[in-house]
């Protein structure tokens, strides 16, 4: 495995990943949801793994051997070879630059680079600066201005909080009274309390998404297999926003030119502009992007893995991920990543009311039925052990209740195997979309770009 103890700005020396004599690694994963629990297990495959607080499908052993233990401790009072910081929240508030004054090796930026996703304001000025193609904004604090810059925009319009909002923060609407009234909510206060007292305003982009998760050393730069990922609620893109209802890599029309281009054009001038002021970016950056007409464009960088993209992303994986992400956390990235052929597909199950008020409390049925499916992994984000009832029983605690990933040789084989697994689940209420992947099994059309449509994409209104 790689080391570097190099001086690096902004990030102090680096303590050596080694593999101790006589025993294996250890790496500390943070967080409690389906992205930790994908990490765990593919770090699983070649190191301990210690979860904090991590949730009740996280624990056990992995096929290789190794163990995975959640503890409910803080990450300071861990003891790991490696640190990987999994939610936004924390990165924002410093954990990694905590954990590094402490001399540990961390993958995850400090809270000056995690500002990228802790304002929406502070990435688009980013992007701005170091040329990189997004959509046209304004940032305001002021509503009549908000909307006078509305007005200056032809639809679809994006109504966004400045702050962290868990990825239900935007509106996309065809409807300016809607989109006025959305600017009246979050600038008062009432809808995002503090992280909607500025907002960004834009103009709305039309074409396939991709997410592409980029792995930065500070200065170099490695793709991971591109995602889609499927962020209404409901079927064929509608109802509101949410942090991901399902995912599914690779993608037909995100070719490895396009990857090249993307890394190019839209992160590797971005890490430049954090260089430029000082910012030592250690860990992933994931692009959220709109392949145009006019191009590729940013709708966001978030300075973590994606949730659920790691679902589909890092089981592909062909290599030792924590020998990798200590390369990045080192500064010392040189493995090429590598993926399996394979598909992977991932399905959400949600609870009743999710975004706005999931219902919890209620008891999972056919966990194991799931789990059997040949190519299935069932992953937990928002579950709990039930405090009375029958013993060991698994509840409902979150909105984003569980991830459904299926390998396969195709997405189509993955989708069916995905969704098999998936029928087998019961609670009251369960909600998922029916259309995750559909679009990458129908033969797409090529659009004006170049670029593959990767189609099912309807018209944008909440
Ligand atoms: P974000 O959190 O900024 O990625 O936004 C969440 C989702 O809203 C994106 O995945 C897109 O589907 C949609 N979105 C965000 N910005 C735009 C935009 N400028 N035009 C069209 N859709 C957008
Ligand atoms: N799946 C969207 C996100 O992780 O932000």
């Amino acid at each position: 495995m790689s080391s570097s103890a190099a001086e690096a700005p902004g990030v102090g020396p680096s303590p050596t990943w080694a593999p101790p004599a006589g025993r294996s690694s250890t790496v500390c994963v943070v967080g409690s949801g389906g992205r930790e629990h994908a990490l765990a297990l593919v770090l699983g495959r070649t190191a301990e793994v210690i979860v904090t607080p991590g949730n009740p499908g996280i624990t056990g052993s992995t096929p290789e051997g190794h163990t995975i233990t959640s503890v409910a401790a803080p990450a300071e009072d861990i003891e790991a070879d490696l640190f990987v910081i999994g939610p936004e929240a924390l990165l924002v508030d410093g954990l990694a630059d905590r954990l590094r004054a402490q001399g540990k090796l961390v993958f995850g930026p400090g809270a000056a680079g995690a500002r990228l996703e802790g304002s929406k304001a502070f990435m688009k000025e980013m992007l701005a600066e170091a040329g990189v193609p997004t959509a046209r904004f304004g940032v305001f604090g002021d509503p009549v201005a908000a909307k006078a810059y509305l007005h200056t925009l032809t639809g679809p319009w994006v109504v966004k909080t400045d702050g962290l909002a868990a990825g239900k923060g935007v509106l996309v609407t065809g409807s300016l009274a809607e989109a006025e009234a959305d600017i009246d909510a979050k600038l008062s206060g009432d809808a995002f309390g503090e992280a909607g007292r500025h907002v960004v305003v834009e103009e709305g982009l039309v074409g396939p998404e991709c997410s592409l998760l980029v792995l930065c050393d500070g200065e170099r730069l490695a793709a991971l297999a591109p995602a889609q990922d499927f962020k209404r609620r409901d079927d064929f893109d509608h109802g509101p926003n949410t942090g991901g209802m399902g995912a599914y890599s690779p993608v037909a029309f995100v070719d490895d030119r396009m990857v090249r281009r993307l890394v190019t054009e839209a992160v590797a001038p971005l890490v430049a502009a954090l260089r430029a002021r000082g910012i030592e970016y250690r860990g992933v950056l994931y692009a959220g992007l709109m392949l145009t007409s006019d191009g590729p464009k940013v709708l966001e960088f978030n300075v973590r893995f994606g949730d659920p993209e790691t679902q589909v992303v890092l089981p592909r994986y062909d290599g030792d991920l924590a020998a990798l992400l200590a390369e990045v956390a080192s500064g010392a990235l040189t493995t090429v990543p590598r993926f399996l052929p394979d598909a992977a597909v991932c399905v959400v199950l949600a609870s009743e009311g999710y975004p706005e008020s999931p219902r919890t409390g209620d008891v999972i049925n056919g966990l194991g039925d799931a789990a059997a499916v040949d190519g299935v992994t069932v992953f937990h984000a928002g579950t709990a052990v039930a405090a009375s009832g029958p013993e060991g029983a698994v509840v409902t605690a979150g909105g984003r209740v569980l991830g459904i990933t299926a390998l396969g040789d195709t997405v189509d084989d993955a989708r069916r195997r995905a969704y098999r697994a998936a029928s087998a689940i019961k609670w009251p209420g369960i909600h998922r979309r029916s259309d995750i992947a559909l679009s990458a099994t129908v033969e797409p059309t090529p659009d004006a770009s170049g670029v593959r449509d990767a189609g099912a994409k309807e018209e944008i209104s909440q």
